[in-house]
């Protein structure tokens, strides 16, 4: 396991000031843009962990009220800086202890690079918050990295089993696929899982 303090907003906005980000793309997830004809139309939604923006700024353009969450200070200035639509909102907020404003007013919360980057006694607060962002009947829709072999966390990878045992208790798990798009280098390396709130 890492020593880094992953729960330590200090420790990711070093990262994004000094410029030692490589999770960071510089485009939004392809999986997102594939993943979104599944659904029906858009509402308002939350990307816990956005770092730079870009799957903010694809869900915003796709016709979505964006809200991007992440406690870096850093990457959010960035985010900022990127521009986009005026449907995009910022939030610097620690996810897992999710602010009582954000809760109960989204209709998705898109997962992509945070789950992963979290420590892992905290997943359930993660799952938690996700939860607790969403309206009932609230959709919870995310790329996450399969354990296919031994790698050096983070990021945490996660086999089939283990993200039923986090998610079921809040979550019922409508679909599940390999996305047909990543990006360059990740092939394979991801499924795609809807999820809807239980009430
Ligand atoms: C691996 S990076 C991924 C960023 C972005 N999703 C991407 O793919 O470029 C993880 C992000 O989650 C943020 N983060 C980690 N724990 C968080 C928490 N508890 N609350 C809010 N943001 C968090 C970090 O600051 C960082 O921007």
């Amino acid at each position: 396991m890492s020593a880094a303090p992953l729960d330590n907003p200090n420790y990711w906005d070093s990262r994004y000031r000094q410029g030692d980000a490589p999770w960071n793309r510089g485009s939004h997830s392809p999986a997102l843009e594939e993943a979104l004809l599944r659904l029906s139309r858009p509402g308002r939604a939350l990307v816990p962990g956005c770092g730079c923006g870009h799957d903010v700024r694809l869900l915003a353009v796709r016709g979505w009220e964006a809200v991007g969450v992440d406690f870096a200070p850093a990457a959010l200035a960035q985010a900022r800086g990127h521009g986009g639509p005026a449907s995009i909102a910022y939030e610097e907020a620690d996810f897992l202890t999710l602010p009582q404003r954000l809760s109960g007013t989204f209709d998705l919360v898109w997962e992509h690079t945070c789950f992963c980057a979290i420590p892992p006694e905290r997943r359930h607060d993660y799952v938690r918050s996700a939860h607790r962002a969403l309206r009932p009947g609230g959709k919870l829709l995310g790329a996450f990295f399969l354990r296919t072999g031994p790698l050096d966390p983070p990021p945490h990878c996660f086999t089939l089993e283990e993200l039923d045992s986090f998610f079921g208790s809040h979550f019922m798990l409508e679909a599940e696929w390999l996305p047909g798009q990543c990006y360059p280098g990740r092939e394979g390396e991801e499924i795609l899982r809807l999820f809807s709130r239980k009430d």
